[in-house]
């Protein structure tokens, strides 16, 4: 397995340059891309340069408290794994993996939907909590099976995505190969050598079953969804404002919506009952050239007034991206790709040097910002540009 200890990883660009070398490219890519032209994709990361820190210097801060609570749970960081769906074809029993790194480093682990793990194991898996993504896919009786699996196994909120009525165009995925690969027919075979050329990540994936089904997408009476049609599958089911009503009812605990970008949309998800709503554009997977999510930030934070708790995902990087959405409101943050690149890179030991790449970072910059605590971070400790200050939010849609 690579080495990821430094000098050869130091940032998490240095893991992404590791599973690029690991996986096989249309394995890579999925990671790694974005939709369309990767605008946002690229906007993402950006955003965050724009910027910059109001240090308090001359300020002894021996100590560090980067824990915090969400939806009531302790957490050691306020940092959280975000769902990444087929985690599995990433590293063997990758979302097990991911969970038990998560565990250890006392934070949350938000288990996709699409993954190739069972939901029961993956709870197993960690000491710590555990969240659970929800798409409709498969129809609802699919999904009022899995929220009750998901009670039964011991998941403490249950994530709804908003932003996929149909899947995004990852130009990368096309030129992969990716439809055709799934298709099994013949003309997969032009786009095979891709894998022959990653061997050791060939064995992994052999060794862990091959192409994995989905073992949290079971409609009654039928076997686990399996991989090849669940972009079609996707498509069938659209969440709706209206699904709202049942899911929190078949539920029975708190209810997170990821994929807010906009003030209405905030608003709207408070209406329907969320305990938190997450500003998330999926990893700038979905819509290009919607707003990044650290701009869309402040917009939600007002928006929502206090009535829900504001999560940010989409484009984490480093600690000091961290720190920024918390000033900006966060509460705390989910990373996507920071963590899938450490688990394509070298599996356990890769997400854990991920996560403790963030902490860190994190803790060097809350002292060399003169702060001694995660809830003390604020708009006083960042100067934002001038046009994001304007008052985006009309009177009418901030709650009281
Ligand atoms: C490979 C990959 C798969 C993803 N799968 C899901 C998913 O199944 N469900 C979901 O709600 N979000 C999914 N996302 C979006 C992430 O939860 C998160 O919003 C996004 O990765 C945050 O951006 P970042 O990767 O820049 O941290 C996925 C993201 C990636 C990179």
């Amino acid at each position: 397995m690579p080495s990821v200890a430094p000098p050869r990883v130091v940032n998490i660009t240095d893991l992404r340059r590791i599973a690029k070398r690991r996986l096989p490219r249309a394995v890579f890519d999925y990671i790694d891309g974005g939709a369309d032209a990767e605008v946002t994709l690229g906007e993402n990361c950006r955003v965050f340069d724009a910027v910059t820190f109001r240090p308090r210097h001359a300020v002894a801060v021996p100590r560090c408290d980067l824990g915090t609570t969400v939806l009531g749970t302790r957490v050691e960081m306020p940092i959280l794994l975000a769902p990444v769906g087929s985690s599995r074809m990433f590293y063997p029993r990758g979302e097990e993996v991911a969970a038990r790194q998560a565990g250890t480093a006392g934070t949350i682990y938000v288990l996709s939907t699409l993954s190739g793990c069972r939901l029961e194991d993956v709870k197993q898996a960690t000491s710590g909590p555990a969240w659970y993504q929800l798409y409709l896919v498969g129809g609802l009786d699919a999904a009022r099976a899995a929220i009750d699996r998901a009670r039964a196994a011991g998941f403490s909120a249950l994530v709804v995505t908003i932003d996929t009525p149909v899947s995004g165009l990852r130009e990368r995925d096309v030129r992969n190969g990716t439809k055709e690969l799934l298709g099994r027919g013949a003309s997969m075979i032009r786009f095979l050598p891709q894998f022959l050329a990653r061997p050791r990540w060939l064995v992994d994936f052999l060794g862990d079953g091959g192409l994995m089904n989905f073992p949290n997408v079971v409609p009654p009476g039928q076997g686990p969804h399996p991989y090849a049609d669940i972009t079609v599958a996707l498509e069938q089911t659209t969440v709706t404002w209206k699904d709202f009503d049942w899911i929190r009812q078949a539920w029975g605990g708190p209810v997170v919506v990821k994929g807010v970008l906009t003030g209405e949309d905030a608003s709207r998800a408070v209406d329907a009952g969320a305990a938190a709503v997450v500003v998330s554009n999926h990893g700038a997977r979905q819509l290009d050239w919607v707003s990044p999510t650290l701009r869309a930030l402040p917009e939600v934070v007002a928006a929502v007034n206090g009535h829900a708790e504001v999560l940010l995902d989409g484009g984490i990087r480093r600690g000091a991206d961290v720190a920024k959405a918390l000033c900006l409101g966060a509460q705390a943050v989910l990373v996507g790709r920071a963590y899938a690149y450490g688990l394509g890179a070298a599996g356990g030991p890769g997400v854990a040097r991920a996560i403790e790449i963030l902490r860190t970072d994190l803790v060097r910059t809350l002292k060399l910002l003169g702060c001694a605590s995660v809830a003390d971070l604020d708009r006083s400790y960042v100067d934002v540009p001038f046009d994001w200050t304007r008052e985006h939010v009309l009177p009418s849609l901030a709650r009281t």
